[in-house]
Formats: C-alpha cells, structure tokens, sequence
C-alpha cells in the first residue's frame, strides 16, 4: 500500500522530539515538512530542535520555520517542562542546517498541500498558529487535507489553566479557526496522555535498546522537572500512536469549541457529545486508550528506532 502523506506540524519539545522519532521510523507514512511553531520554547528553539532531532536520527526530512508568535496574544514558554532549550536532558549533534526550507511554514504547508496527487494529514502537537494561518491564507487547500489529528485540549482539567490545555490556551484563536475550519479533526487530548504513561520500567528498557531509545529515554527523565516514579506523562506521543495505531483508542464524535473571552476559562475546549449547543458535530474525541497496548506498543517502536 502506498505510504500516508503526513506534514507534522510542532514545537519541539521533549515530548514532541519522541513523537516524531517513533514516526519517522513508521514505513506506512511518508513524512514531508516538519513545520516548526512557537510554543514550548521561540521560534529559533523550535526550529533548531527538529534539525538537531533529525540530524541526530539521520533523517532527511525538510524543515520549514513556522509563526513566531500566536496571532493576537504574548508567547508564553514551557521552559520548567522542557527546559531552556526546549529539548533539556540530552546532549544532540550540532543540527545540520541543509535541512532547513528558506520558504516558511505556511508557504511549505500550502505548497505540499497542493502539490499532492491525494490527501494529505496534518498532525500537529504544538499551538495552531501555522494552521490557522494556512487555513484562513489559502482556504482552498482545506479540501486536501484528509484529518488533521491534533494533540491539544482536554476534556477534563487542564495544565496551564484550570480547563486550558497548553496547545489550545496558548493560541486559543488560532484552535478556534482550526475547530471551525470543517475539516474533519482527531483531538487527542490531555486526559488521554495523562493515562498513557511510560513506567520506570520503560525507560531502562529504552536505555538498553540503543542509541534511539537512550536519547528518548534521557529526554523523558528531564521532562516535566523528572517525576519517573509516577509515570511519563505521552501527550504528544499519544497522538503519533493515534496516527499509527488508531485501535488503541477509543474515540466518541462531538462539537467542539474554543473559549476565547473568559479569562477564568481561557482556552478551555467545551467538549459536547450530546447536541447540547444544538451544534453540529465537528470532532472525533479520543476518550480512551488501552494503556498497557499503548505502553508496549510504544516501547517496541522506540527500541527499534534505528539511527
Ligand atoms: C502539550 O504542551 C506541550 O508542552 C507538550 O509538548 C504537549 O504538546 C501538552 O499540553
Ligand atoms: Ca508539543
């Protein structure tokens, strides 16, 4: 079967770099753009950790610098989970820089968009800024993207508000234009990477399997300030395995909308299930996912990730 055109769109990011390094091993897609987005870290952050992560993968996927900043509000940075750099824990090669676009994120976006002879899915794992910007830009390639499979929201708490996922709070405008678009969407959200943890356990297996895995393995034990003990939290991880594994999950159709005003609320995703808001349905919500499949199945790529 022909490989599944994929753009990733991201701002890596601890979690993000083992998202990407399990999917660049994946035959059944073929990775074209890895587009970079502020929100862990700047821009320039975010650009040079997909190069460094590539560089040290030894892939040749193109790289394109996406929007410096979300479209009507302050960056806010996630320097205490992933470090100064954004990708603290682990010592890469210096990124080589051939695999950098001079055309930007949204232009690059736009042009594979157009340019494929199928459809193509976006999956992103940082704020929406990028897709935002593609979409209102250049609303006819809308009819090419087949999903985009996003990590982002939450249908219980969230992590930088009480509701607000990080993704969707940082940019709660662009997550609006995107949940409104009428593409059609996959929201793995922060409950879902809250269940599907890596153990301690985990991690040494990583460490033994080889250089991929220690580097994944190093990464996770920085993340979030290091909490192995409780488990390692897979929230972009758990969208990469939607993408390959959708099985694992479980998914229930909704509408689903940005909370853009309150500031009590901001960034909150209103997740309804039942046609409460008389709306019509706009997103496939994961709600759950078999944690020990997850876990090995995860576990198994990873190990064999070679580099
Ligand atoms: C999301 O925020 C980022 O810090 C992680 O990389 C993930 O994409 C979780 O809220
Ligand atoms: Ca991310």
């Amino acid at each position: 079967m022909k490989p599944r055109i994929v753009i990733i769109d991201t701002d890596p990011g601890i979690d993000d770099a083992a998202a990407i390094a399990v999917m660049l091993s994946e035959p059944s897609l073929d990775v074209k753009l890895i587009a970079s987005v502020s929100g862990n870290v700047g821009i320039e952050h975010t650009t040079n950790n997909a190069l460094k992560l590539l560089t040290f993968l030894k892939k040749d996927v193109p790289v394109a610098k996406g929007a410096a900043a979300p479209l009507l509000r302050d960056n806010r940075f996630a320097t205490n989970a992933h470090g100064q750099s954004g990708m603290g824990g682990f010592e890469f090669p210096e990124p080589k820089k051939e695999f950098l676009l001079e055309e930007n994120a949204v232009l690059s976006e736009y042009r594979i968009l157009k340019e494929a002879g199928e459809k193509v899915t976006i999956l992103t794992l940082g704020p929406l800024t990028n897709i935002a910007l593609l979409i209102q830009t250049f609303p006819e390639v809308k009819e090419k993207i087949e999903e985009i499979i996003m990590m982002g929201g939450s249908t219980e708490r969230g992590n930088i508000g009480i509701y607000g996922e990080f993704n969707v709070t940082i940019d709660p405008e662009a997550a609006k234009i995107v949940f409104r678009s009428g593409i059609p969407i996959t929201m793995v959200g922060l409950d879902i990477g809250r269940k599907a943890r890596l153990t301690a356990e985990d991690l040494e297996e990583l460490e033994k399997s080889g250089e991929a895995g220690t580097m994944i393995s190093s990464l996770f034990r920085s993340y979030d300030g290091g909490h192995v003990e409780e488990g390692v939290k897979m929230y972009d991880p758990s969208a990469a395995m939607y993408l390959m594994e959708p099985e694992l999950f479980e998914t229930k159709e909704a509408f689903v909308d940005v909370e853009i005003s309150s500031p009590l609320t901001i960034g909150a995703t209103v997740v309804d299930y039942d046609g409460t808001l008389s709306e019509t349905k706009n997103a496939a919500v994961c709600v759950d996912v078999d944690v020990e499949r997850f876990r090995r199945r995860y576990v198994e790529r990873a190990a064999n990730i070679k580099c």
